[in-house]
């Protein structure tokens, strides 16, 4: 039997890092791609810059998506902006050939918040927020000051959707002091971190389970469907995988493949 989602509707489809199985990930093009593939929303991790900016970038490390070397929190965000962000992603680097702007540089959460402005519809942003150390707070406070700069704080039908993610319970619980209009997801992953769910507070509006999580307990989306909660998971690239998501009412979709994903919700 296929379930629905929790309001209703058809699930949204939300762009892993932008359209990342195409483009280099957290890239300008990975993002202006998800959006004209017809994403719902756009997801991206943030980081801390040495002074105090917040970059798009997953690793701790720059190096796997960079030609550079060392740690986000310790670099400046003018020596980020000194690196190639989309030659990795190259089959075939091209030394001599210009690099496109769009793919090759670092993306502040500002650039990304004023993409997502201009764009012709009312998009959801979904921010990750991942630590230097585990219980720093500076990532949220940063990231609610920038919300603020560009009145985002509360939800209004014809501004883009924020919503705030992390693996950590403690700074999702932070976030919600700081921004408490502002939806929050917490994210959880296949073995200790389902024993969270016992401890999930009762007004936590959204769970983010790994896909492997509805996968070995398929049951566990009707559950939190019942507990009021919607359930996002991630990272749903393959056909049979995003089939499943369909038939147990998944809510959102999180995707490197943002196009499949929409024709596939489409055809439901
Ligand atoms: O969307 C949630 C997902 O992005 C969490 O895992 O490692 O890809 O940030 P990760
Ligand atoms: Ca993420």
């Amino acid at each position: 039997m296929t379930r629905v989602t929790l309001s209703g509707k058809p699930p949204r489809v939300i762009a892993h890092r932008g359209s990342s199985h195409s483009e280099p990930e957290h890239t300008l093009g990975a993002y202006l791609r998800a959006i004209d593939e017809g994403a719902d929303g756009l997801e991206c991790d943030v980081r801390l810059t040495a002074d105090q900016h917040l970059v798009c970038v997953h690793d701790r490390r720059v190096n796997r998506t960079s030609n550079g070397e060392g740690i986000v929190s310790e670099l400046e965000l003018a020596q980020l902006e000194g690196l190639d962000w989309g030659s990795w992603k190259r089959e075939h680097p091209d030394e001599s050939e210009e690099p496109d702007r769009h793919h090759a540089q670092i993306l502040t959460l500002r650039e990304l918040i004023r993409s997502v402005l201009a764009a012709d519809r009312p998009l959801e942003l979904v921010i990750e927020t991942k630590h230097p150390t585990r219980w720093a707070g500076d990532v949220e406070r940063k990231l609610v000051s920038v919300l603020r700069e560009y009145d985002l704080l509360n939800p209004a039908p014809d501004k883009p959707r924020v919503r705030m993610m992390s693996f950590s319970t403690r700074a999702v619980a932070r976030f919600g002091r700081l921004a408490p209009n502002l939806q929050r997801v917490q994210l959880i992953e296949v073995g200790a971190g389902l024993r969270m769910i016992d401890f999930f507070p009762a007004d936590l509006p959204i769970v983010g389970p790994r896909l492997g999580i509805i996968k070995r307990f398929p049951e566990f989306v009707a559950r939190q469907h019942a507990a009021g909660r919607e359930v996002h998971v991630w990272t749903v690239d393959q056909p049979e995988d995003v089939a499943l998501c369909l038939e147990l009412g998944v809510d959102a979709i999180i995707t490197n493949r943002p196009a499949d994903v929409r024709f596939a919700v489409s055809q439901q």
